[in-house]
């Protein structure tokens, strides 16, 4: 294979499996038969809940931590059998783990200390790695003298002197706050393409996962629910679960009653949902995901065919350009939508029309599987 074309299956975790013992003598399974491939410059994020697994696979890749059964492969190379200091792979932590005691250059340096690289080389690659992470000349500081950000990028600098051929991150920006978050987001984003090599990210934070990532990998209690791009992920999510993790979204159960050639009715309890999607069934049970920017209190035809539903308004939030308003269908279900400034009253206990964009409807089976070893 050529060196310039990327290749699709860099890094490919082959039917990986994991168990642990709890306290009580049961059994979980942290990491239950994933499958991925993921190519040499991606950057792709592992996204689900506390306890679906995220660290295990990391701590698995980096050599912390053993499989029961399964494989990875680097570049086409078994990595399991080899030991955590001989694999090309570097993780940074969300707590910086930082020496304390040396300065920001010999914690930046510590590895090429270590490796015996020369004095001179040493020093230029510190510095080299302090102005990727845009920290220049501050290599006699100590860590203590450093922001939560500032010691964060060190830890950064340190995972990447070395030129690892794939940087884990396990949650790195948790611990920062939320404006510094955004701005170490796209930092990071542009680190990893400046530097060309695969980040796996962790992040229990969808928002994160949807602005970083080439990829992300949706975990749900040690199985892959779906892989996808940002946009596949919150448009057309595969489980519910996904749709509810990713977004805000309305969740309605329902029952395809009629078709038509333009396309189906759907009972929700009592409300009737149009869709286009002419692959249902009649009797088939469905959930339909309708998020809430796409529910609007006027129709506007040059969004194409929109249809309506009515909802009693319980709460309007203002959340700076946009209106939130809660209320509950006819069927009493819990339902939600987005709007821009509007000249309609909102006013508690009234009943609203909310028109939807048909096409914008997704259909999600109402039987799913996650992900097993798809490979
Ligand atoms: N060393 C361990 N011993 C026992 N259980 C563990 C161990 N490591 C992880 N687990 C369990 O495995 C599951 C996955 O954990 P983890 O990978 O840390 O999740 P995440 O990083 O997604 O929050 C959790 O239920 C956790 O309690
Ligand atoms: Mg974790």
């Amino acid at each position: 294979m050529s060196a310039s074309i990327p290749s699709p299956e860099y890094i490919k975790i082959h039917h990986a499996h994991r168990q642990f013992m709890t306290p009580e003598g049961g059994i979980i399974n942290a990491l239950d038969n994933i499958s991925l491939s993921i190519a040499q410059s991606e950057f792709i994020t592992l996204l689900g809940p506390s306890g679906c697994g995220k660290t295990t696979l990391l701590k698995i890749i980096a050599g912390f931590e053993e499989l029961d059964s399964g494989d990875i492969l680097l570049d086409g190379q078994s990595i399991i059998q080899q030991p955590a200091h001989k694999r090309p792979v570097n993780t940074v932590f969300q707590s910086y783990a930082l020496f304390p005691h040396m300065t920001v250059g010999d914690n930046v340096g510590y590895g090429l200390d270590i490796a015996k690289v020369n004095k001179v080389e040493r020093n230029q690659r510190v510095a080299e790695a302090l102005t990727m992470v845009g920290l220049s000349g501050i290599e006699q500081r100590l860590p203590s003298q450093l922001s939560g950000g500032q010691q964060q990028r060190v830890a950064l600098a340190r995972a990447i002197i070395n030129r690892p051929k794939l940087l884990l991150l396990d949650e790195p920006l948790s611990a920062l706050d939320k404006n510094l978050r955004l701005q170490m987001q796209l930092e990071l984003k542009n680190l990893q393409t400046e530097l060309g090599i695969c980040f796996i990210f962790v992040t229990h934070d969808q928002e994160e996962a949807l602005t970083m990532s080439d990829q992300i990998v949706v975990l749900n209690s040690g199985k892959i629910d779906q892989i996808g791009t940002p946009d596949e992920i919150y448009h057309t999510p595969k489980t519910e679960f996904v749709a509810r993790f990713i977004g805000e979204s309305n969740i309605l159960s329902g029952m395809v009653i009629s078709k038509s050639e333009n396309g189906v009715n759907i009972d929700c309890n009592g409300c009737t949902i149009f869709s286009h999607d002419q692959t249902l069934k009649l009797g088939e049970e469905v959930k339909l995901l309708l998020r809430p920017e796409h529910l609007s209190l006027t129709p506007n035809e040059l969004e194409g065919p929109q249809a309506q539903l009515t909802m009693t308004l319980n709460q309007t939030v203002f959340v700076g350009s946009d209106y939130q308003l809660h209320g509950e269908l006819s069927n009493g279900l819990p339902f939600s939508a987005l709007t821009r400034k509007t000249n309609t009253p909102l006013i508690k206990g009234q009943q609203l029309t909310l028109y939807y964009q048909v096409d914008a409807l997704h259909t999600i089976p109402a039987k799913q599987k996650s992900i097993k070893g798809h490979i």
